[in-house]
């Protein structure tokens, strides 16, 4: 079985405050991108754990992933313990703030319950998504959502447009836990962020400016981005370290992709893409 991973990219990020467990009360409007990872499960008879194969060997192939841990999280949960073989085919970059890892993880929620027949609701699946990581349940339904809590509750909604993007990730990453505490250290000394509107979006990234003062590089690709005649807005996606404009048109974010490309050179990944509504 063949599944569609795509990439996920936040529109808005509102950090509300830390919990008693250590994760932070959040507010996102995401939505999933036109770039994706492609997910196949095959299934063994007899088996009952999953082997995993990437396209990509940057990407970690242990028990760490987050493709094997949902699948062991499904097992957990269920009491059905399916095996076979995992093989991820990447286009989505890591440590990108991209969600590429979380999206692999929920396509194989998806495919292991239509393999298994369980036919679970949903909320069962968002459930399961939530024990693998924060990002996870958004990935389940499939377009756009609010999404609250640490990242468990959905809310789909429908954006007031499509939009069309330009994402350029640097040749580093950035960890999402240390963007969490780098947040953390630095809330009080902060000003808020501006939120700017294009679209009928409030577009903003709580996490953007503690992640900036460290990674000095982001800044000048979103000023630079920001400069460019296509550019309505410009932000860092979830902790970084993509960042990227949003463009009027399809054909304006082919053009300043195209320009981006030429003045960075090869190593930076410059993708255009635009977000994909509920299927
Ligand atoms: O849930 P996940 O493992 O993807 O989160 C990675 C890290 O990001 C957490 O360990 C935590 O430090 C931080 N995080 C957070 N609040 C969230 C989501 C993630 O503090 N809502």
């Amino acid at each position: 079985m063949k599944l569609s991973a795509p990439a996920k990219v936040n529109l808005s990020l509102r950090l509300l405050g830390k919990r008693a467990d250590g994760y932070h009360d959040l507010e996102s409007l995401m939505a999933p991108l036109s770039i994706c990872d492609t997910v196949e499960i095959n299934l063994e008879p007899g088996a009952d754990n999953f082997s995993l194969t990437c396209s990509d060997l940057t990407v970690p192939g242990d028990a760490s992933n987050l493709a094997l841990v949902a699948a062991r999280e499904f097992a957990a949960v269920t009491g059905v313990s399916p095996g076979g073989h995992i093989h991820l085919e990447k286009r989505i970059p890591h440590g990108a703030g991209l969600g590429g890892g979380s999206s692999n993880a929920a396509a194989v929620i998806r495919g292991l319950n239509t393999l298994t027949d369980l036919r679970l609701p949903w909320k069962k699946l968002e459930e399961i998504a939530a024990r693998v990581g924060s990002d996870v349940p958004f990935f389940i339904r499939g377009g756009a959502a609010w999404v609250r809590g640490r990242g468990e509750r959905i809310d789909p909604c429908d954006l007031p447009q499509q939009f069309f993007l330009v994402l350029i990730k640097p040749p580093f990453g950035v960890s999402t836990a240390w963007a969490y505490s780098a947040w953390e250290n630095a809330k009080h000394c902060e000003n808020p962020p501006l939120a700017t509107t294009f679209g009928g979006v409030h577009w903003m990234n709580d996490l953007e400016a503690s992640v900036f003062r460290k990674f000095l590089l982001l800044p000048v690709l979103v000023q630079w981005l920001n400069e460019q005649p296509e550019t309505r807005i410009a932000r860092m996606s979830g902790s970084g370290s993509t960042v990227f404009a949003v463009c009027p048109t399809s054909a304006d974010a082919e053009s300043l992709g195209s320009r981006a490309a030429a003045y960075l050179g090869g190593t930076f990944q410059i993708f255009i893409a635009s977000t994909i509504s509920r299927q």
